[in-house]
C-alpha cells in the first residue's frame, strides 16, 4: 500500500483508491485492463487491509468486454459501473461525458492513465485521476476533495483536448455517484420542487424503475426543482430514515443555471446510479486543441444518522468552506427593506424618513429595492439603465446614505444586471445584446429580456456599472436579483458551432462578474434573488453570501419553504422577512400576530419589510424588542448545529432547535398552526446536547434548571395557545 494521506490511500496491487472520512468509505480501482470503476460508498471499513483481502477487482478482462466485468462484479455483490461512464460500447445507462471526435465517431473508451494527491488551498487532501481515451487525444481529470470531518465528497471534472483536432462535448457531467448493491428494500428519493411563491417544497418518493430526472432547462437554477437530492433505504418493516437515524447518501450541485440530476433504478438487486452536472440538453462545447473543460462540482456525502446530520453536514461544509471568506465568519446584519410595501412608489424624502424609523428598530442593513434607478416607476422600463433616478433622488444617492450611515446602519441596494427592458437607453442603443433568434419574437416576462452575458462586452458593460456605482457610493450589500427564465436561447453573431455555450458561459460570466466585484469591494456583502428563490443552489452560496428563499412571506408558508430550504442549504444564508400581516402580495390574505411572524422569520438571517409609517410607539417598542432578542440568539441561530425536531408536513406542530457548536447554548423555536379538538398539550423533546450538563431554560412559563439528558428525553412542555401560537424558548449551559 501506498501511504499518501490518512483520507486517501492508494493500494497500488491490485490498483485501489480508498477515500475515507470521519464515518464513510468510498472505494473505487482499476481493472486490469484499465477501467476505473466504483466498487462502494458508505459506512466506513475499518481494516484498510481488508480491502485487498476481499479481492474486490476484477482482473483480465478485455477492453469494451464490458459484460465480462460486469457479471465478473455482480458475483462479487459489488456495482459493476465505471467510476465516470462515458458513451461507448456496451454502456445504456446516462453517460458522464459523450464526446465526438474527428471523422464523426462517438465512441469513448476511457482508461487509468494516472493518479496524485494533492493538497487544496482550504488545506484539504484532493485526488486527481486521470483517465484517457484509448485512440483519441482526449483526457479527464477525475477530482475528488475529501472533507473527512463532515464526511463529505466534493468532486469535479476536468476533460481536456491534448490532440491538434478539435473535439466536441454533446455531455460532460460532474460526477456519477453510486449506492451500494441492496435486496428487500427500496431506495427512496428526497427532493425539492416548487413554484413561484412555494419554493424547496420537501418531497420523498419511492424510486421507480428506469430514470428519474431532477433538471432545469431555464438558464437558472428554478424555483420548480433544486439540485439536491438525498436517498434513504427503505423498507415495509422499519419504513426509511428519519431526521436523526437511518442511512442517507445526498448530495448538491453547484450551478447555477441549466443542470440535470439523473437517478437511474434497477432491481433485484436494487442499483441506483447518479449522474449529475452541467444540463446536456442543449449542450454543445467545442474543445479546441489543448482547451480544457471544467464541470461544477457536485459535492456529496453518506450518513447513518438520518437527513437532520445529512443537512447539518452541508451545512457546516457551507461556513468553513464554500461561501465567501471574506463574509463566512461574519454574523449577517438585521435588514431593512421597503419593496413589499411602496413597491416602485418612493423617493428621497420617504427613504429618508424610514431610515429614521428603521434605525429606531435596531436594523443594521438600510436597503432600497427595486426602483432607485433610470425612469423605474413601474417594471416596464428602465432595467438596464443603472443611474440613479434624478426625479426620485435629485440629490443622487450621496445625502440618503449619509444618513443611514449617521444613524449607525449600512447601506444596501438592489439590482438586476442581467435583465433589460425593451424601454431602455441600454436596448435601444444594444438590441442586439439580447439571446434571440433572428425573426423570431423576443418574449418577454415582466417586460424584461434576458441579456447574453456569453457576450464580453456584456459582461463588462455590467462590471462597469456595478463599479461606478460602488465607487461612487458607500454601499454595503448589494442584492443581485435574476427575474426571468431563458427563451429564443440564440446567439446569432457568433459561430454556428458554439451557439449552445451560452448556457455554460451565461453563469460562469455571472460568476466572474461578482468575483472581480468582490475582489475589488471585499467589505460588500451579497445576496442572490431570482423571482424569491430561483437561483438557489451551492454554485451561489460559493459566490454570494445569502439567498433570498422566496417572494412568500406568509410565517405560516415560510415554516415548509424554509424546513425545505434547510435540507441543503445553511440557516445563515436564509434571509427572511417580517412582513405586513397581510403580505404585500397579499398571499393567503391572513393577518397572523406578530410574535408568531418573528419567531417564523429569526430562524436564519432576520429582515423587516412592513411600512414603518404604520407604527404606532407600541407596536414600535415590541419589533425593537424582537430585534433585540434575534440579536442575542443570532450566533446560535447562524452558526449553530439546525435539529428539525418536528416538521410542519406531519401536523398541527412544528419545532426546530439550534445547538451552539460546544452546546453551552441552544435555541427552540414551536409553532402551533391550529388548536382544535381540546389540543392536548405534547412534549418536544430536544437534540444534540451535552447529557450530562444542566441547563437553565428560559422562555416556558417559569424559569427552570434541567439536565441535557432529561431535555432529551422527557423533552419540553411549551405553553401554547390559541391558533398560530409560538414560543422561543433559551437554553443555557450552567
Ligand atoms: C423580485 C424579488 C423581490 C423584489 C422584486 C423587485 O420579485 O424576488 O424581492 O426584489 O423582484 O422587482
Amino acid at each position: 500500500m501506498e501511504n499518501t494521506s490518512p483520507a486517501i490511500q492508494y493500494f497500488a496491487d491490485p490498483g485501489l483508491w480508498l477515500l475515507s472520512t470521519a464515518n464513510t468509505a468510498y472505494l473505487f480501482g482499476r481493472s486490469a485492463n484499465g477501467r476505473v470503476q466504483h466498487l462502494y460508498w458508505g459506512e466506513k471499513i475499518t481494516d484498510a487491509q481488508d480491502v485487498s483481502a476481499f479481492g474486490l477487482i476484477a482482473e483480465g478482462d478485455p477492453v469494451g468486454d464490458y459484460d465480462v466485468i460486469a457479471v465478473q462484479l455482480q458475483r462479487k455483490g459489488l456495482v459493476p459501473v465505471d467510476e465516470y461512464p462515458a458513451w461507448g460500447g456496451f454502456f445504456y445507462q446516462e453517460p458522464c461525458l459523450k464526446a465526438t471526435f474527428a471523422g464523426g465517431v462517438r465512441d469513448s473508451h476511457l482508461v487509468y492513465s494516472r493518479h496524485e494527491v494533492k493538497t487544496t488551498s482550504d488545506g484539504l487532501p484532493l485526488l486527481v485521476v486521470t483517465l484517457k481515451e484509448t485512440l483519441y487525444p482526449l483526457e479527464v481529470d477525475l477530482y475528488y476533495k475529501v472533507v473527512p470531518e463532515l464526511d463529505l465528497l466534493e468532486r469535479w471534472s476536468v476533460v481536456r483536448n491534448t490532440g491538434q483536432e478539435r473535439i466536441e462535448l454533446e455531455a460532460a457531467l460532474s460526477a456519477g455517484w453510486h449506492l451500494p448493491n441492496r435486496v428487500q428494500g427500496q431506495y427512496r428519493l428526497t427532493h425539492l420542487t416548487g413554484r413561484w411563491n412555494t419554493e424547496c417544497q420537501v418531497r420523498h418518493d419511492l424510486l421507480p424503475d428506469g430514470k428519474t430526472t431532477l433538471e432545469s432547462r431555464r438558464a437558472i437554477t428554478s424555483a420548480e426543482m433544486n439540485p439536491f437530492f438525498a436517498l434513504d433505504w427503505w423498507d415495509a418493516d422499519s419504513g426509511g430514515a428519519g431526521e436523526e437515524s437511518g442511512e442517507v447518501w445526498f448530495g448538491a450541485l453547484g450551478w447555477s443555471g441549466s443542470w440535470k440530476i439523473t437517478l437511474e433504478r434497477s432491481a433485484d438487486p436494487e442499483r441506483v446510479y447518479i449522474a449529475g452536472g452541467v444540463q446536456d440538453f442543449e449542450f454543445r462545447w467545442q474543445l479546441g486543441a489543448g482547451e480544457e473543460f471544467t464541470t461544477p462540482p457536485f459535492t456529496a456525502g453518506f450518513t447513518a444518522n438520518g437527513f437532520g446530520q445529512a443537512s447539518r453536514n452541508l451545512h457546516r461544509y457551507q461556513l468553513d468552506y464554500l461561501l465567501p471568506r471574506s463574509h463566512a465568519r461574519k454574523l449577517r446584519p438585521v435588514i431593512y427593506n421597503s419593496w413589499e410595501v411602496y413597491f416602485f412608489d418612493f423617493n428621497e424624502e420617504k427613504q429618508f424618513e424610514l431610515a429614521d424609523r428603521a434605525a429606531r428598530l435596531g436594523v443594521e442593513l438600510f436597503v432600497i429595492d427595486d426602483g432607485w434607478y433610470g425612469r423605474r416607476w413601474s417594471d416596464r422600463v428602465s432595467l438596464g439603465d443603472w443611474f440613479v433616478s434624478p426625479e426620485k433622488f435629485p440629490n443622487g444617492l450621496g445625502p440618503l446614505i449619509k444618513r443611514v450611515n449617521e444613524l449607525g446602519m449600512n447601506f444596501g441596494l438592489w439590482v438586476e444586471p442581467e435583465s433589460v427592458n425593451a424601454d431602455s437607453d441600454l436596448y435601444r442603443a444594444h438590441p442586439d445584446w439580447v439571446y434571440n433568434f433572428p425573426r423570431r419574437p423576443r418574449n418577454e416576462v415582466r417586460k424584461a429580456m434576458m441579456l447574453n452575458l456569453a457576450r464580453p462586452e456584456v459582461a463588462t458593460y455590467i462590471f462597469d456599472c456595478l463599479d461606478k456605482l460602488l465607487s461612487q457610493n458607500n454601499i454595503s450589500y448589494i442584492k443581485w436579483d435574476f427575474n426571468r427564465p431563458i427563451t429564443e436561447p440564440g446567439w446569432p453573431d457568433a459561430p454556428l458551432e458554439h451557439q449552445r455555450e451560452i448556457y455554460v458561459r451565461h453563469v460562469t460570466a455571472l460568476y466572474e462578474v461578482v468575483d472581480r466585484l468582490r475582489a475589488k469591494y471585499p467589505a460588500v456583502a451579497w445576496e442572490a434573488c431570482s423571482s424569491g428563490g430561483a437561483r438557489l443552489d451551492l454554485g451561489m452560496i460559493r459566490h454570494f453570501d445569502q439567498v433570498w428563499p422566496s417572494d412568500n412571506t406568509d410565517p405560516f408558508d415560510r415554516l415548509f419553504i424554509q424546513e425545505g430550504y434547510s435540507f441543503a442549504y445553511a440557516p445563515k444564508t436564509m434571509v427572511n422577512w417580517v412582513t405586513e400581516s397581510n403580505g404585500s402580495h397579499s398571499i393567503n390574505n391572513q393577518a397572523l400576530n406578530l410574535r408568531y411572524r418573528f419567531h417564523s422569520a429569526m430562524t436564519g438571517t432576520l429582515g423587516v419589510g412592513e411600512d414603518l409609517h404604520r407604527y404606532t410607539p407600541e407596536y414600535e417598542a415590541e419589533v425593537a424588542a424582537y430585534i433585540r432578542e434575534y440579536k442575542a440568539i443570532r450566533p446560535i441561530v447562524q452558526e449553530g448545529d439546525l435539529y428539525r425536531l418536528i416538521s410542519p408536513r406531519r401536523g398541527s406542530l412544528a419545532a426546530l432547535e439550534y445547538v451552539k457548536p460546544d452546546r453551552s447554548e441552544a435555541v427552540v423555536f414551536v409553532y402551533r398552526h391550529t388548536e382544535h379538538y381540546w389540543f392536548s398539550a405534547a412534549r418536544v423533546r430536544l437534540c444534540g446536547l451535552d447529557p450530562a450538563r444542566s441547563y437553565r431554560v428560559e422562555g416556558l412559563r417559569r424559569e427552570i434548571v434541567v439536565s441535557g439528558q432529561s431535555l432529551m428525553s422527557l423533552g419540553l412542555l411549551p405553553e401554547l395557545s390559541g391558533h398560530f401560537a409560538s414560543a422561543l424558548i433559551k437554553l443555557t449551559a450552567l
